[in-house]
């Protein structure tokens, strides 16, 4: 299993490795209606299109398993925009959420960036429409304005600099003191970079809807029930479930931590989907999807924007070579600048 950290190691297994000669056979019509097809047809034949089209599939932690398995490079949002950043293949099918699929086109403009579904958005980068966002930066013309990843390719466009939730504080740090800073568009992760930097931040009011939607009251009492357990949380969650945790970082830096830390259990509060890998990276360890207000099917915290990709329609999208991201190419330059400020920070 490909593991964060190593975005060069695009190709794990050859197509001949994976397939026997029936499966092989199969592949090349997954779609076709006369004979019964299996997951396995499914992944042979992604596959195949990957190796005739030289495309790359990545794809993010909180996808579904399948996918995350199948994929050449799975990690965060800044791994992922490294990974999209040093690819050389002629086609990048990006299973994650809209905005991130922009961010490798923005970086990529030569290439065809993919996407499984269009309809992947965020609600976060839905909280700050590029007009009024536009009108609020206009009103503070003395202020930088640091946008989180998590934004339109427009919105990057009028940011100084992008940053994710694994270098923000970082980002913050790296600009002088004397300037006052907007940071959008995620109010909890801002709170957060202000109480570790100490800057005062000019905060945009937008949040993750999944990570607001992580109760409390249920997370205390599995705390109860689980008092050796550690709580870790991404920064987009409110400053009440920070307050409780014992490690905040990004998706990242939450697999590092249980892979480093002696405990045995952990109540992990993100999305899901981390959890397909943090299990396999500790597989000794007890890890608990920290609960949601909502009463859902898993007790969990799905993002419903994620979880719209499918296998199929990744395949779908690698044979019809659509829905494709398209920018605007002034719009694409600029949000490009700021992103590669990030980057150049390492
Ligand atoms: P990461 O930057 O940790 O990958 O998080 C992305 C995201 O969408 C969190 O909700
Ligand atoms: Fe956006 Fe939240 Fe989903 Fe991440 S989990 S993609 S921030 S809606």
């Amino acid at each position: 299993m490909l593991q964060f950290g190593s975005p060069d190691n695009f190709v794990r297994n050859s197509i001949e490795d994976m397939c026997p000669a029936d499966v092989m056979e199969r592949a090349a019509d997954p779609g076709g209606s006369e004979i019964e097809h299996t997951a396995e047809d499914m992944i042979a034949a992604i596959r195949l299109l990957k190796r005739e089209k030289n495309a790359v599939i990545l794809a993010h932690y909180y996808q579904t398993p399948d996918i995350q398995d199948l994929a050449d490079f799975v990690g965060d949002s800044l791994a992922l925009a490294q990974a999209a950043d040093r690819s050389n293949a002629d086609i990048i099918l990006f299973a994650g959420v809209h905005f991130m699929a922009e961010t490798a086109k923005i970086l990529n403009p030569q290439r065809k960036v993919l996407v499984p579904d269009l309809k992947a958005g965020c609600s976060l980068a839905d909280s700050a429409p590029p007009a009024k966002f536009r009108k609020f930066i206009e009103s503070h013309p003395l202020h930088v304005v640091v946008s989180y990843i998590n934004c339109s390719a427009e919105v990057k466009a009028m940011s100084d600099i992008i940053c994710t939730s694994s270098n923000a504080v970082c980002v913050v740090n790296s600009l002088p003191r004397e300037h006052p800073i907007i940071f959008a568009p995620d109010k909890h992760l801002g709170a957060y970079v202000q109480r570790i930097t100490g800057r005062e931040l000019l905060l945009w009011d937008g949040v993750c809807e999944v990570h607001v939607d992580i109760s409390i009251d249920k997370l205390k009492l599995l705390l109860g029930k689980y008092p050796g357990a550690k709580l870790i949380a991404h920064p987009e969650c409110p400053q009440h479930i920070l307050d409780e945790a014992d490690h905040v970082g990004s998706t990242s830096s939450l697999l590092e931590f249980v892979q480093r830390d002696p405990a045995n259990t952990f109540i992990v509060a993100t999305e899901a989907g981390i959890l397909h890998n943090m299990k396999q990276v500790v597989q000794h360890k007890k890890l608990i999807a920290a609960p949601a207000y909502a009463d859902n099917a898993c007790a969990c915290s799905e993002c419903p924007y994620m979880k719209l990709n499918t296998m199929e329609k990744v395949y779908r999208a690698l044979l019809d070579e659509t829905p494709e991201i398209f920018l605007d190419e002034a719009i694409r330059e600029k949000a490009e600048l700021a992103l590669r400020r990030m980057m150049a920070l390492g």
